[in-house]
């Protein structure tokens, strides 16, 4: 059974996802973690940005693999240094390129075969899995959103002025939703779960709700 969990950044997926997750017994997909590590990886490699074809010959030879939580490219456990602000800065980049999204889907429908799993992202109900037997969109104000954010910056040790968060954040929007393909958009059968002034259980367990609702009933 799949569990599609999509929607802006800040709203609370990552963790909404992976809790929905360990209470069903389901496994969990970060797929926003697989367009970071690509984007770190060509970093690195300092493959210029609009050198597509190398950014996509790349993205086809990378290996990413989980172990508990942990996230590996080519081996290499990446899973704090894809969460700087320079490779979120640079994502739509990695992001807006059709060959590498569709080699990330792929992916993603094969890590997804025969498992039950909740998987989290922009496009997971709306292109990647059409089929999903239950599909949440998440999302809340962006000034909630921005404050949620800030909180968890500051108690990651990471200081930002929240008019840098509201500013990055408004950039990430437009790109996510402006994305020429895999943009970030509700499919028309998912359910709207407005989490602003919800607290992060009574998101969790009407996330549970919602999907115990739409699997008992298809
Ligand atoms: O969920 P996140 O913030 O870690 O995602 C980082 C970026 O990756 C997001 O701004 C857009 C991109 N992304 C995407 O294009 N498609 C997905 N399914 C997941 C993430």
């Amino acid at each position: 059974m799949i569990v599609t969990i999509d929607g802006p950044a800040g709203a609370g997926k990552s963790s909404i996802a992976r809790q929905v997750a360990d209470e069903l017994g389901f496994e969990f997909l970060d797929t926003g973690a697989m367009y970071r590590a690509i984007t770190l990886g060509a970093i690195r490699r300092q493959i210029e940005f609009d050198d597509i074809d190398g950014l996509i010959q790349y993205a086809r030879l990378a290996r990413l693999r989980w172990e508990e939580c942990r996230v590996y490219l080519d081996d290499v456990d990446v899973t704090d240094d894809i969460r700087t602000p320079t490779v979120t800065a640079a994502i739509g980049r990695i992001a807006d390129i059709a060959e590498i999204r569709s080699l990330l889907s792929m992916q993603q429908r094969k890590i997804a075969e025969g498992r039950d799993i909740v998987t989290e992202g922009r496009d997971q109900g709306s292109e990647v899995f059409p089929d999903a037997e239950c599909k949440i969109f998440l999302t809340a104000s962006p000034t909630e959103r921005a404050i949620r954010r800030h909180q968890q910056l500051a108690e990651a040790g990471r200081h930002m002025a929240i008019e840098d968060v509201v500013a990055a954040q408004k950039r990430r929007d437009f790109e996510d939703e402006n994305r020429p393909v895999g943009a970030l958009r509700a499919a028309d059968d998912a359910i709207l779960l407005h989490s602003d002034g919800m607290s992060p259980d009574e998101v969790l367990r009407r996330a549970i709700e919602i999907i115990r609702a739409t699997t008992e009933t298809a």
